[in-house]
């Protein structure tokens, strides 16, 4: 037997008459009389193989006829131009060896979302699935590499914390042996802490938020890619925040167009993604609105909706500095040019798609850190760690979190956040 293949490959580089071998699943399957016209995907693509009376044994053939979508196979035989085929190519099989056959599939070809999501650990294996899993890994690969280039070295913070970062509201509480702990909604206090001893930080890791909103953009669990440097003003930080993004949304640019287009989305609108990225206030947003007609005065959050309005005719994402304090967390620097505003930036993506990245300069002054964790209500003692990092040697420092399943739905142009993970966890789901 010559060894197997992937599809991806023998389609990359065709050469008719060769003798090929696959492994992979059923993707479609017809019979008539003497024939099977059977279609196989694997982790790269799908290939059509028939499988005819005559040309491998009998046993082989009966098999074929009766196996069912997803059953499993081995395949082997000589490839033929087929120009209705997809690919063009088709492989007529010498040899077609099922080794896992499947019962009926749940997964037919109209489907419900919820189907869809009770079914999640089978409908991972749709080719829309798979498109977006890999440019997934890929806007991950170009950030590490990206970040190693740019001198971060990569930490590992914990995910059980007893400090809230983001507000008491979303947090998820656990009983932890005797006492209460959460599950982290964000690594960013001890990346903080961990700039003392490295400079220039980043983590990757899950942040949990007890969203119980059900909006296209949030889930319960995402993976969040943090950063943190030592000497570094909210500036400096919105460059490295430019770079990055554009680093990952480059590299999937050379390396997944295919999988773009087979998710909708034309790699050319992705071009402009390109720093420098275009910079708002506050203020100026809160006046642009006011002109389309929102109901939005100074001290405003934006939520979705905002933010769709400010982005829908953006081609790159586009920051937005100086939001006032009373919506944002305690940790932000006071802008001292504009002491009703922080030293901040939002990240908003471009067509609508809205917030990616949260960052700011961090508050060093121990009394006015102080003042703003009681403002908002926050018992100190548990603080006492992270205020300690302003006792001992504090330098001026930024940072951010970057949503990488919104960087993903964005760059893959999806409807909802949930097809950017394979098992996603919202509100009304942590099943399967
Ligand atoms: O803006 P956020 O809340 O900022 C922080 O957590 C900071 N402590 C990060 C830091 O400075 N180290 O969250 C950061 C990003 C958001 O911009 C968004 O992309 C993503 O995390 N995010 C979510 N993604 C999916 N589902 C949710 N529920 C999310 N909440 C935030
Ligand atoms: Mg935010």
């Amino acid at each position: 037997m010559t060894p197997s293949q992937p599809i991806g490959k023998v389609l990359a580089s065709p050469k008719v008459g060769e003798e090929v071998s696959i492994r992979g699943w059923i993707y479609r399957t017809r019979s008539s009389g003497a024939i099977v016209f059977t279609v196989i995907r694997d982790s790269t693509g799908i290939i059509q193989v028939t499988v005819k009376k005559g040309s491998l044994p009998d046993a082989e053939l009966e098999a074929a006829k009766a196996a069912l979508i997803e059953s499993s196979v081995m395949v082997q035989g000589r490839l033929f131009e087929d120009k209705r085929a997809p690919g063009g190519f088709e492989i007529r099989a010498t040899s077609f060896i099922i080794s896992g056959g499947s019962q009926p599939f749940p997964i037919t070809e109209y489907q419900s979302e919820e189907l869809l999501l009770d079914n999640r650990h089978l409908w991972i294996r749709s080719r829309e699935q798979n498109a977006v899993m890999k440019v997934k890994a890929t806007v991950l690969e170009g950030a590490r590499e990206w970040l190693k280039s740019a001198d971060f070295t990569e930490v590992t913070p914990p995910i059980l914390t007893t400090n809230a970062c983001e507000g008491g509201v979303t947090l998820f509480k656990l009983k932890y042996f005797d006492r209460e702990a959460f599950l982290s909604q964000s690594a960013q206090m001890y990346l903080e802490a961990l700039i003392f001893s490295l400079d220039r930080v980043y983590s990757l890791t899950p942040s949990f938020r007890a969203e119980k909103s059900r909006t296209p953009r949030h889930l319960t669990e995402y993976w969040h890619l943090e950063l943190e440097e030592a000497w570094t003003d909210n500036a400096g930080n919105m460059e490295i925040q430019e770079q990055l993004v554009s680093a990952m949304v480059q590299k999937v640019l050379v390396e997944r167009k295919e999988e773009l287009r087979l998710l909708g989305r034309d790699p050319e609108t992705l071009k402009e993604v390109l720093p420098p990225f275009k910079r708002l206030r506050y203020a100026q947003v809160i006046e642009g609105l006011k002109g389309k007609g929102f109901e939005v005065s100074f001290g405003s959050d934006l939520g979705a909706v905002e933010e769709r309005a400010v982005t829908a005719d953006e081609r790159a994402p586009v920051f937005i500095t100086n939001f006032p304090k009373e919506v944002k967390a305690f940790y932000m620097k006071e802008d001292p040019e504009d002491p009703a505003t922080l030293k901040c930036a939002d990240m908003l993506a471009p067509e609508g798609y809205g917030e990616i990245i949260g960052g700011s300069e961090r508050e060093t002054d121990l009394a006015k850190l102080t003042a703003r964790l009681e403002a908002q209500c926050i018992p100190l003692e548990t603080y006492e760690w992270y205020l300690d990092l302003r006792r001992y040697g504090s330098v001026p420092h930024s940072g951010f979190g970057l949503g990488v399943e919104r960087v993903v739905r964005w760059v893959c142009k999806l409807e909802h956040i949930r097809d950017t993970v394979p098992f996603p966890r919202t509100v009304a789901r942590v099943y399967p």
